[in-house]
């Protein structure tokens, strides 16, 4: 992702650890085998996102089988530690400092053009909410891939909840704001918080998630906890994490990335290896954690589901 101005302390991308030698897999393997040894030891110390999360007692959730890979999971250990959360950093190493957002206690608002204006407290709302597991493709726009099984809701079952009026057209999120946490947060040049939307249509597809747990427990903090949006057929970047606000609107709502660079983020963003980005052409992806590189499909593989919502769009750019 891009950066519009940039002050002598940010570390650009590609200065950061090359992702071959970040995901050597010889060095992953090895680091497995080192931990495997301390376990074995009784010595090994806890890694600083398993801290206990109130709602560790629901997961692990019921699969739904609907929802089938064509590739293996990424191991957890590299999804964890491999993540774009721009309040946290500009890099991908993003967890170590993520474990600073405080996720208790949590509300998220519900408001708009709605019937059921409300704030929510999070374990209110995950009591509330049919949890189930699902198998799902993540692509990034950036060119690289992970399978990951998320847990979480429909986020259908939230817009029931909400209860929309007739206006609405489109949903609006919004992550939390607090510099004094998200060191990021700090740099004035962002237009914080992050910003992302949907229409309605989108957010009631079958595919749109709310994520609030990873691998059988409960989402790490650098995943985004305690939920966030998940729209596989679409680049990571529409995947708004840490989510306070749903508001309910007639209006476009201008996303954080599209607010930056709009020639480059577009609202849609729906993936289709036909249509390269600026940066990074988008026919393949990296696979995280081995040496694939597999040819992109169109809306990530998802077509089926979700083609019939573009079908009659003329004129839109639906694919940046
Ligand atoms: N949400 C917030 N609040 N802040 C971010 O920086 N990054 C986005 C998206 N959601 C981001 C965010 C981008 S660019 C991607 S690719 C995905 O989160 C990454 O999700 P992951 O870390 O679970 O792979």
């Amino acid at each position: 992702m891009n950066i519009l101005k940039k002050r002598s302390w940010d570390l650009p991308e590609r200065e950061a650890t090359p992702e071959h030698i970040f995901m050597n897999r010889r060095q992953i393997l090895a680091g497995l085998a080192g931990g495997g040894a301390l376990l074995a030891s009784g010595l090994a110390p806890r890694p600083a996102f398993a801290e206990e999360d109130p709602s560790a007692g629901l997961y692990p959730v019921k699969r739904n089988a609907a929802y089938e890979l064509d590739r293996d999971l990424t191991a957890e250990e590299i999804a964890s530690k491999y993540n774009n959360f721009y309040e946290f950093g500009t890099h991908k190493q993003t967890w170590p400092a993520a474990q600073k957002l405080k996720i208790r206690p949590w509300t998220v608002t519900l408001d708009g053009m709605i019937d059921n204006p409300q704030t929510l407290d999070i374990d209110d709302l995950l009591a509330k909410m049919p949890l189930e597991e699902r198998l799902y493709r993540h692509r990034c726009v950036e060119a690289w891939s992970m399978a990951v099984p998320w847990s979480g809701f429909p986020l259908a079952e939230l817009v029931k909840l909400a209860g929309p009026q007739s206006g609405a057209k489109y949903i609006r999120f919004e992550t939390f704001f607090d510099p004094a946490v998200a060191n990021g947060q700090n740099q004035s040049w962002y237009p914080w918080p992050y910003v992302e939307g949907l229409t309605l249509e989108e957010a009631t597809n079958e595919l749109a998630f709310m994520a609030t747990g990873i691998y059988g427990k409960p989402l790490p903090k650098q995943f985004g906890a305690p939920v966030r949006l998940v729209t596989p057929w679409k680049y990571g970047f529409k995947c708004i994490k840490s989510v306070v606000k749903i508001s309910f609107t007639d209006e476009r709502p201008v996303s954080f990335w599209e607010e930056i660079q709009p020639q480059e983020y577009g609202f849609w963003a729906n993936v289709n290896p036909s249509v390269p980005h600026r940066r990074w052409p988008q026919s393949s992806e990296s696979v995280l954690g081995t040496d694939e590189r597999r040819n992109t499909l169109l809306y990530n593989g998802y077509e089926e589901q979700v083609a019939g919502i573009y079908k009659d769009m003329t004129g839109e750019l639906l694919f940046f």
